[in-house]
């Protein structure tokens, strides 16, 4: 079973974005700030985090500020740097992915997430590689991402994150049939799409981040439309489950879903009441704002 490392990330952010509409109308909901950077760049520290070198966005149209997001913004540097601003510089630079880190592929129609994960199949190759959604941004002492990586050293093969959630919610999530605890992760003997509750096979539902083996590219090459017409990543996992194992990894740390008007506005919430500078302020904000 391959141990070989996870250096390369893919992240599909080729969606509509329809649940956040009309924000996303023009602009990406990857780039819509939670706080005071855009929800993508916490996802890219997350895997940097994990030791990824390589990361692959998956876009669509109207995605190109992704693009120059990580990208330098010389007249802006060139602007601060003739003001004397250097500690905002330095953190500017600091955020930069290396020169050559980061490829974009285009999907051309939104045909699910299994059909965006298939588009990077040339940039990954034939090595396990990582997938993390954008819109999930997670937080927690040790990120998702590198735990999932270190289990992934110990075990190899497919490592996908889950978490609980209200047996009553099962029917809005993908979730996995689990089979034997072994340490930290869970085996696994299936997964299912939004299933109804009295079916559901648990109550842990796969969260945003995936360890995939480079096989799940086959698997997707073959893959039919399925639920909402779209080519689903978690139909090709199954499949892939036939001849490869799955261990889910639970996590703990709070996840922050901001591909939703309220899940994003949470989200802004809580890092704004984390931030050092901040937070007393936006504090006494929300107090306010509360009290009416
Ligand atoms: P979502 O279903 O959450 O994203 O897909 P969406 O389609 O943008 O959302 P709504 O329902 O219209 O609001 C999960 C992730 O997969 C990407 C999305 O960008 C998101 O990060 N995705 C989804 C693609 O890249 N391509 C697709 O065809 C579908």
């Amino acid at each position: 079973m391959s141990k070989k490392p996870v250096r390369k990330a893919v992240l599909p952010v080729a969606g509509l974005g329809t649940r956040v509409l009309p924000a996303t109308k023009v602009m990406p909901k990857e780039m819509l700030p939670v706080f005071d950077r855009p929800a993508i760049h916490y996802v890219v520290d997350e895997a940097r985090a994990a030791g990824i070198e390589h990361f692959v966005f998956v876009t669509g149209r109207n995605k190109a500020s992704i693009e120059d997001y990580f990208d330098t913004a010389y007249e802006l540097e060139m602007t601060l740097e003739a003001k004397g601003k250097t500690k905002l510089l330095e953190e500017l630079r600091a955020d930069l992915p290396a020169p050559g880190a980061c490829s974009f592929v285009r999907q051309q129609a939104p045909l699910g997430l299994g059909h965006a994960v298939w588009c990077a199949r040339d940039i990954i190759g034939d090595e396990p590689f990582a997938v993390l959604l954008p819109d999930m941004i997670m937080r927690a002492e040790t990120p998702c991402l590198a735990a999932m990586a270190q289990a992934h050293k110990v075990t190899g093969g497919n490592i996908i994150a889950v978490e609980e959630v209200p047996m009553e919610e099962v029917s809005s999530y993908g979730i996995i049939e689990p089979g034997q605890r072994k340490g930290d992760l869970i085996e696994m003997r299936g997964m299912v799409e939004k299933p109804a509750v009295a079916d559901a096979p648990s109550n842990l539902m796969i969260s945003g981040r995936y360890i995939l083996q480079p096989e799940i590219f086959d698997a997707l090459e073959e893959q039919k439309p399925g639920a909402g017409g779209e080519i689903q990543l978690t139909d090709a996992m199954l499949k892939l489950m036939e001849t490869s194992p799955f261990h889910a990894l639970p996590f703990t740390g709070e996840t922050f879903d901001t591909g939703s008007k309220t899940g994003y506005l949470r989200a802004a919430a809580a890092f704004g009441l984390g931030d050092p500078e901040h937070g007393a302020e936006v504090r006494r904000i929300l107090e306010a704002l509360l009290k009416g």
